[in-house]
């Protein structure tokens, strides 16, 4: 897809902040500083759209990016980080479950995972949340940069080994440092609208 419109529309924390234009959703989801932002800035080719952490923890609102006026992306906090506040840890979950149970232009979710290490228990936990809301999920391994090309294939197996990936959910090797994945990325995100 080629994006000439990206831009944000809004950091909310409640629903009567989110967007009513009506266009299609994909949230991300992922662990803390495992490139959830750097996946949409790699998908619409801008550097600095999504904010990039030096720290873990820097995206701590529910932020809506209008992309070419076709979908917005749903970049969310990321999950398992333990060195942020007890409030603001504690305001996370109902925030992403408001999200995730009311929403109902959300199309599907891209989860992020690091492909250098099998998926953790709070992966885990997040992927079989997802499904038991029976929403989509492409799930995308990031960082292939870090692991060797002839490795790459044995980490994808056993992730969608641990995360017992549905049938019907993708896979994607992936890397914002190469752009691989990115064109696959597109065709997955496009099949959900
Ligand atoms: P939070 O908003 O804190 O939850 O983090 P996030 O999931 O949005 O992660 P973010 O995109 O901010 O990336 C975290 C760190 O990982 C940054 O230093 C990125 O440069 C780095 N990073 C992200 N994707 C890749 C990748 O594909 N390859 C490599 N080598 N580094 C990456
Ligand atoms: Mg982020």
């Amino acid at each position: 897809m080629k994006v000439n419109k990206a831009e944000l529309l809004i950091s909310a924390v409640s629903r009567k902040q989110y967007p009513e234009d009506g266009l299609p959703e994909i949230a991300l989801a992922g662990r803390s500083n495992v490139g959830k932002s750097s996946f949409i800035n790699t998908m619409v080719q801008r550097k600095k759209l999504a904010r990039i952490s030096s720290k873990p923890g820097k995206t701590r609102t529910l932020n809506f990016y209008n992309i070419n006026d076709e979908l917005i992306f749903v970049d969310v906090p990321g999950y398992g980080y333990a060195k942020v506040s007890k409030k603001e840890r504690a305001a996370w979950g109902p925030m992403m479950e408001e999200y995730i149970s009311v929403r109902e232009e959300l199309r599907g979710v891209v989860q992020i995972i690091d492909v250098r290490h099998p998926p953790t228990a709070d992966d885990i936990q997040m992927y079989q949340y997802l499904k038991y809301h029976q929403l989509p999920v492409i799930v995308i391994a990031t960082k292939a940069d870090k692991v060797s090309k002839n490795k790459r294939p044995k980490h994808v197996k056993q992730a969608k080994n641990d995360l017992q990936l549905d049938k019907e959910d993708k896979m994607i090797l992936f890397s914002a440092e190469t752009g691989q994945g990115k064109d696959e990325g597109w065709s997955a995100i496009q099949n959900l609208m």
